[in-house]
């Protein structure tokens, strides 16, 4: 059942029903203003930091779902009601939320006034722009009172839901003419403020969220708006909202539009007072002055569009599958750059106030984003290597404000380090600036102790030649990507972090997961030494990963797949000799597509095996059977019931990493085959079951043992989104950044016919058009680049040269 539509031509989602299974939202923002909008309205907004600078206030886990939001409340005589239909929930003659691309739009009606509402945050400015145009199309003339509604947060989301002690004494407003101003801790240590403003004199205000709505009321029944009139009240202390009152007269076929600005101001210390705790309104000014006309609006609007066409015409598709065109050229691109700008602290499901950026999930979301815009994957290389430690190891999140590691979870997590490498071959595979391999990074941001990018990436290779357990394998540590796989935790209280509690060092646990990273990293690694014209440096390294590889067949092979890991008393996971978890998604998809026993057809019989034990309808499970009871020595993992989470739940992230695999062995059917089976525009079908937004990935859909298998949690931010758009864009449909040049070499299932692609790379567009006339899964039979036939399947880099016409026959 689906709940709405594609409309591919305006790269929009268009919802039809505001009563979707759960709240689909969006994101608007691409720089350091960002807002989360849901369909009916509900979300909120912050400038950088969803915990330090949070603008406005949203109550997660509410109820009922998804109450607080960027409200306009219609008065239209006794009926009182919303265009995104929530709060006051008024049946609608009609509704429909297109989601776009950096903006979400409304079109509802009700007894014949019809509001069209359009929200985005300019691409080069601090705030959300809300176009409110009401009609009326009915044949008497209405007169209509419209009620804008935020709530402010008091900026530090954590401190803003525990510390009432305090906050119910610290809010401060000002209000002049048509703008409210927020200026709660202004008039100590905070230089910024923000607004609400409309484009028009208004007839009332409130900014006491108690006068606006009344004791016991809540925003779906404010009293204000149902009895027609704004108090005029101004808050001291307790919540102060933001409430602007228009009273309007529309003839019948009369249109009016109202602009709405919520905007993050700042000003310099010695700046901030206009007079004595009045602040300086300048900024405000300044930026209202952009958006006072519909032109300035549409113009704005009209930026932002042009803003996305131009990096989603970095990588197009063409082919006969509707769905692979829609996800390549649109969807999966733009969740790439949300979950760039987001990591994992802002969406539904993360509330903004735990985790800032990870380091491994801010790699790996590099992974699908640094084609978009490099200059910001460089800077966030940057970034996320200056936290790193001097022995390679890293901190396992950092603050996006403060760029700082996060002591509270600390370092430990033995992945972390390989994939700054991933990250970074990334990059310079897609820019060829190698350059940044010689930029001074600090560890742990102490300058002092700076060195080059490189070496950050030899200390990170090294960090796991250093540190193998027993078996020659590399120490777990913590965890590896999966966080719950907690071997060195032995946690026996309730309430303890199953990540942080026991020692993170001298246990022996080993990761077989970390091998496959190493082997596919650790080769990454040695070309980029070889780039620099290190060729002993690359020869090291491979002969630490022909140990590693030799390593993984001696003591990672289980006779029909990888184990997983040993523990901390040795004992095999993900083997055939355990009782519960016998099968492992994870090293069996990361080993093979590192390439591990591939030419001793062992990496064959792995995804065999993944086929054959792991596979369900709605995806490739993380592990089976499912554990069944708390095991101390695993950790978190068995923690959750089974078929839930990392608990033999279908994990999204990895499921394209056994997808990769099989492109590697040459299996077109069945990468394809496993890509469809989490692909949005596919599940799209099944919207009542998998309930979260088809049009984006989820972190995980719950697995064959669970109560209702099929149904997907946690949408938005997942490191699915880079992984996905790697396998199709790269793998599947086989366009590969290199070093020399871009490599070719799709594999495709059968009948998925030929296609053409588009792809800008190194200040050049490559027109490639692949043919396949005998209907093979992989292989480059010809390549033809310019008219002239070229070996193998890398289009070599011509100095200068901006436009390439490549015709590639696969057979
Ligand atoms: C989740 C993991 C997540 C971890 C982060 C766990 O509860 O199951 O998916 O990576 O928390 O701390
Ligand atoms: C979500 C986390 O963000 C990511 O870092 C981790 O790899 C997966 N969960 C698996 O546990």
């Amino acid at each position: 059942m689906k709940f709405g539509y594609f409309d591919d031509q305006n790269k929009e989602y268009v919802i039809t029903t505001p009563k979707t299974p759960l709240p689909w939202i969006n994101y608007l923002g691409s720089n350091d203003f960002f807002s989360l909008i849901s369909n009916t309205a509900g979300g909120y907004s912050f400038y950088k930091d969803a915990k330090l600078l949070r603008i406005t206030r949203y109550r997660y886990n509410n109820v009922p779902a998804d109450t607080n939001g960027k409200y306009f409340y219609i008065k239209d005589g006794d009926t009182v009601w919303n265009p995104g239909w929530q709060p006051v929930k008024t049946e609608l003659d009609s509704y429909e939320c297109r989601h776009g691309i950096g903006y979400s739009k409304w079109d509802s009606s009700k007894n014949g006034v019809n509001a069209k509402v359009l929200a985005f945050v300019p691409t080069d400015d601090t705030c959300e722009i809300n176009r409110v145009v009401l009609t009326n199309n009915s044949s008497e003339t209405k007169e209509l009172k419209l009620f804008s509604y935020v709530e402010w947060c008091l900026w530090n989301a954590d401190d803003d839901m525990k510390n009432f002690q305090r906050n119910f004494s610290t809010g401060e407003v000002e209000i002049i003419g048509s703008t409210i101003y927020h200026k709660t801790e202004y008039r100590e240590r905070r230089n910024h403020y923000a607004i609400y403003s409309v484009n028009a004199p208004i007839d009332g205000f409130d900014t006491s969220r108690d006068a606006f709505l009344g004791a016991y009321h809540d925003n779906h029944d404010p009293e204000v708006v149902f009895n027609g009139k704004c108090t005029g009240s101004e808050a001291h202390g307790w919540s102060p909202v933001a409430v602007h009152q228009i009273n309007i007269t529309l003839n019948p076929g009369e249109s009016k539009s109202f602009i709405f600005v919520l905007g993050y101001c700042e000003n310099p210390v010695d700046q901030k007072w206009e007079s004595k705790n009045v602040v300086n309104k300048a900024p405000a000014n300044a930026m209202l002055a952009k958006y006072k006309t519909d032109a300035d609006v549409d113009a704005a609007f009209a930026k932002l569009n042009a803003y996305w066409d131009d990096l989603l015409s970095i990588y197009t598709v063409e082919s006969n599958n509707d769905k692979v065109n829609r996800m390549v050229n649109i969807w999966n691109q733009y969740q790439c750059m949300v979950t760039f700008n987001m990591s994992r602290s802002a969406s539904y499901y993360e509330s903004g106030i735990g985790r800032g950026m990870g380091f491994r999930d801010s790699n790996q979301d590099l992974l699908g984003f640094v084609h978009l815009i490099p200059e910001r994957a460089r800077e966030r290389i940057i970034d996320i290597a200056s936290t790193q430690f001097q022995n390679g190891s890293a901190y396992h999140q950092y603050q996006p404000l403060t760029k700082r590691g996060n002591s509270d979870i600390g370092s430990g997590f033995n992945d972390d380090p390989l994939w700054l490498i991933a990250g970074t071959s990334a990059y310079v595979r897609e820019t060829g600036d190698i350059s940044i391999l010689k930029e001074t990074v600090p560890y742990d941001n102490d300058m002092s102790v700076a060195t080059t990018l490189m070496e950050h990436l030899k200390r990170s290779f090294d960090f796991t030649v250093n540190n193998k357990g027993p078996h020659g394998l590399p120490l777990i540590g913590r965890a590896d990507w999966n966080d719950c796989l907690n071997l060195n935790c032995f946690s026996e209280h309730p309430g303890e972090s199953f990540q942080c509690f026991g020692p993170s060092e001298g246990p022996v646990a080993e990761s077989v997961f970390i091998a496959g990273m190493f082997v596919k990293y650790g080769e990454e690694y040695a070309q980029l030494a070889e780039l620099l014209g290190d060729t002993a440096e690359a020869g090291r390294a491979r002969k630490e990963i022909k140990i590693m590889y030799d390593t993984v067949l001696k003591e990672g092979w289980d006779g029909e797949w990888f184990v997983r890991a040993f523990d901390a008393y040795s004992n095999k996971i993900g083997s055939k000799e355990c009782e519960e978890g016998k099968i492992f998604i994870e090293s069996n998809g990361f080993c093979s597509l590192a390439g591990i026993g591939v030419k001793e057809g062992l990496a064959e019989k792995a995804l065999d095996s993944v086929k054959k034990y792991l596979d369900c309808k709605y995806g490739i499970m993380i592990l089976q059977p499912a554990y069944t009871v708390y095991h101390l020595e695993l950790g978190e993992i068995t923690s959750y019931p089974p078929g839930y989470k990392e608990n033999a739940g279908i994990f999204c992230h990895n499921n394209p990493w056994v997808s990769i695999a099989e492109t590697v062995i040459g299996r077109g059917d069945r990468a394809f085959e496993i890509y469809k089976k989490t692909c949005p525009a596919y599940t799209e079908e099944i919207s009542e079951i998998h309930k979260t937004e088809p049009y984006v990935y989820c972190q995980m859909v719950a697995g064959n043992d669970a109560y209702i298998p099929g149904e997907g949690k946690n949408s938005w931010l997942t490191g699915t989104a880079a992984w996905t758009f790697c396998n199709i864009s790269q793998y599947i449909l086989g366009v590969y950044p290199t070093h020399k040049g871009l490599s070719v070499d799709p594999c495709v299932p059968h009948g998925f016919g030929d296609f053409k692609i588009t792809r800008k790379f190194r200040g050049a567009t490559y027109h490639i058009e692949v043919s396949n006339p005998s209907d093979v899964e992989k292989g480059v039979k010809e390549l033809i680049v310019d008219g002239a036939h070229v070996e193998g399947c890398i289009i070599p880099i011509t100095e200068g040269k901006t436009e390439y016409n490549v015709k590639v026959v696969m057979g």
